[in-house]
């Protein structure tokens, strides 16, 4: 099933593919920033979230990766920049082992290369059983806390709040297939190395389940790349600090 995105502006198209448990609505402000400065901004909706579809054939992070490549084929495009934040970035990592044509740049927020430790994966399958039982309350109590940093948690209690109601808007079964396919993604560093096109690495500097040395690590192993940490940023770097965010992005843009 064909996934639901929106679009802003023309020029040289920019994806942006969005984390856990949001939908490409969380970019609204880049989209804003950005179709106004020569880009085209594509915002896909991950299988289940917002207005796209969920089928038992997106049970992977590769599948949905081949979701956005089948997207911008229906769209006729051949080259974009592409980036995710997170579980976003797991995708547009995938993307780029599958696609590499398809990049002319690669943008990498708050996400890793490594697959998910033991624990982790633990953790998902014992949240699942939990949302079966308390829906996305569940998700509210376990996920939302880390996603911010202390800056926003103190100053910004409206985005807090926006975010709550985002989580118990998503429907429970797209979280759930969504956590399974996280738990079962491959380690993409051996991909690092290979990657060739200018790649921009953002992390907020108070991002605890990505934190910025993770960035350090990615910074090393991909040839082509600039590492930007955010100060006064936790996970959600483009929510919570949205100005720097844009900012370094269309510097990063501006000189591809
Ligand atoms: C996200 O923000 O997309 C999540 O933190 C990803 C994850 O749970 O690994």
């Amino acid at each position: 099933m064909a996934l639901n995105y929106a679009s802003k502006g023309s020029g040289l198209p920019l994806v942006l593919i969005h984390a856990f448990p949001f939908s490409g609505a969380m970019w609204k402000m880049q989209a804003e920033y950005l179709a106004g400065r020569n880009f085209r901004v594509i915002l896909p909706d991950l299988p289940g979230f917002g207005q796209s579809a969920l089928s038992a054939a997106d049970d992977s992070i590769e599948k949905m990766a081949s979701q956005i490549a089948n997207l911008l084929a229906s769209l006729g495009i051949n080259r974009a920049v592409i980036g995710g934040l997170s579980m976003g970035g797991y995708v547009a990592l995938n993307l780029y082992r599958l696609f590499p044509e398809l990049f002319a740049g690669l943008i990498l927020c708050d996400t890793t290369f490594a697959s998910d430790s033991d624990e982790k994966r633990r953790a998902r399958f014992e949240l699942i059983e939990e949302i079966k039982k308390n829906g996305m309350r569940a998700v509210v109590k376990n996920v939302l806390p880390s996603l911010t940093g202390v800056n926003t948690k103190t100053n910004n209690p409206a985005l807090i709040r926006e975010l709550e109601q985002n989580v118990l808007d998503t429907r429970a079964e797209a979280v759930i297939n969504a956590l399974r396919a996280m738990a079962g993604r491959i380690d993409h560093r051996l991909v690092l190395p290979e990657i060739s096109i200018p790649t921009l690495l953002m992390f907020g500097e108070e991002d605890t389940i990505t934190p910025p040395e993770t960035g350090e690590t990615m910074h090393r192993l991909i040839p082509n790349s600039r590492l930007r940490t955010i100060a006064g940023s936790g996970h959600l770097s483009n929510l919570e600090t949205p100005e720097k965010f844009n900012r370094t992005l269309s510097d990063f843009l501006e000189n591809l």
